[in-house]
């Protein structure tokens, strides 16, 4: 087992996982399928692979669920989304195709019923003219007033990034219906997600700089914001991709997150926690069956007009012992965990002072620099072995809390309106916090966190 193997993060027993598709509740399970290459850690290989759990805490490796064996997605089953129709499960995908370098995508449908077999129902939606074959990830949203929708990341003739919609009245025959949103600034938009929360439509998309004439991505990371969605017409009240929106995460390892809502008719988020490239995924991945894993679950909510993210409360149950939080002098505190995997909860900061919290003897770090209202998160390299650091404004710092597993870092700020996720390189013999900088007002609360997970056996197979 390599030591980099997390605890109570969602990822399979070996090979890659990249991004959370088809995410949904179904028949009392939810179903957390994934891209995964199961015979390489690298991107070689592109399938659906399947995770399912009746409590978001015990789950099961199901297998591969979808694989590249048509001859419309022979080279791979792209990202995509769930939506139950009718007592069945729908999943929708990107089949890609790539002959002498010239790629083709198209938008396919799959039905399960049984959530163990997949039927595949073909292809549904082909790109249209004003796109490039940068075409793929389709969400799909049922509204109130106009049937489906599936919004899909694009690029434009023009080597611009945008977003498309189609629509359908029974989820299952598509047409397209336009181009809400464009950007200038980015040639690409992957995995967008359209959702309605508290009665306003939140739109989440993925801004990504390509060189499009090499073909190779350059960078991106998530975008969010508030838009207006006209549920008749389909169109944006905002189609500017470029403005007005906010990282959804200010880690180093957050992409392509999905949402979808559960039998309680929570928003629950599943993102991939990796934004690394490839020197880091290769020595990431050394002496390791598996690389990457998904995020925790977070619960997204909106509170006096704002998003907040925050762990779904399940896993609250698998807080066990506590450790003594130790205060050395007036202001520091010293808490030794007994494993790896342990969760953090500060309350009451004195926002008027700086405070400074190490993590596992500075494998990760977070420091608030109250002058500048920033909070600077800092990891080490596994690469360089210098430490990197990420900013991210509050206007006040009052609550945080931090959960750990063997080789991440998730921190929540302020009850969850900002959020830090990263992969840290375990390096530190004993894990331990240390926090600099209080004045005595704060609470402290340490948590061993154990476990639910059975998920170290082989996949079942389902295909
Ligand atoms: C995002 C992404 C998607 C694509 C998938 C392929 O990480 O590039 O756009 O469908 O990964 O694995």
């Amino acid at each position: 087992m390599g030591k980099r193997r997390q605890q109570y993060h969602l990822e399979p027993d070996r090979g890659l996982l990249n991004d959370p598709n088809g995410l949904s509740y179904y028949n009392g399970r939810y179903y957390v399928f994934f891209q995964w290459n199961r015979f390489a850690k690298d991107h070689s290989h592109k399938e659906w692979g399947l995770f399912t759990s009746s409590d978001l805490l015990n789950w099961r490796l199901e297998g591969s669920a979808l694989l590249p064996d048509q001859t419309y997605d022979s080279c791979g089953v792209y990202s995509g989304s769930a939506y139950v129709i009718e007592d069945k499960l729908y999943l929708f995908y990107t089949g890609n195709v790539k002959k002498d370098g010239e790629r083709r995508s198209r938008q396919c449908i799959a039905v399960t019923e049984d959530g163990r077999t997949f039927l595949k129902l073909g292809c549904a939606v082909e790109t249209p003219d004003e796109y490039t074959e940068h075409f793929r990830d389709p969400k799909v949203l049922k509204t109130r007033e106009n049937g489906y929708y599936m919004v899909i990341g694009a690029q434009r003739l023009c080597g611009k990034g945008a977003l498309a919609f189609c629509h359908s009245s029974d989820g299952r025959n598509w047409e397209y219906r336009g181009m809400p949103a464009v950007s200038e600034d980015y040639e690409m938009i992957e995995c967008p997600d359209l959702f309605k929360l508290d009665g306003r439509y939140l739109l989440i998309y993925n801004p990504q700089s390509r060189d499009n004439g090499k073909d190779i991505p350059l960078m991106s990371f998530t975008a969010v914001k508030f838009i207006e969605f006209d549920e008749q017409s389909g169109t944006f009240s905002d189609s500017d991709l470029d403005h007005g929106f906010s990282r959804m995460d200010y880690g180093f390892d957050f992409y392509a997150p999905q949402t979808f809502t559960d039998d309680q008719g929570r928003r629950i988020l599943y993102a991939w926690m990796s934004r690394m490239d490839e020197r880091e995924e290769t020595a990431f991945a050394e002496g390791e069956p598996n690389i990457h894993c998904l995020t925790l679950p977070r619960e997204l909510k909106i509170i006096d007009g704002k998003l907040y993210q925050m762990p779904v409360s399940e896993l609250d149950k698998l807080k066990t012992t506590c450790p003594a939080v130790a205060r050395t002098g007036k202001s520091t505190a010293v808490i030794r965990p007994e494993q790896r995997t342990y969760c953090i909860h500060i309350s009451h900061i004195d926002s008027y002072r700086t405070l400074s919290m190490w993590f596992n003897e500075g494998e990760a770090s977070l420091e608030w620099l109250v002058g500048e209202s920033v909070l600077r998160f800092g990891r080490r390299s596994w690469v360089t072995g210098q430490t990197e650091f990420r900013e991210c404004s509050v206007q006040e710092f009052r609550e945080a809390e931090i959960w750990c597993d063997c080789s991440s870092i998730e921190i929540f700020i302020n009850n969850g309106e900002k959020v830090i996720s990263s992969r840290i390189e375990p390096e530190a013999e004993y894990p331990s916090v240390v926090i600099e900088g209080l004045n005595g007002t704060e609470e402290i609360l340490a948590h061993d966190i154990t476990p639910a997970t059975d998920k170290t056996g082989p996949a079942e197979t389902l295909l």
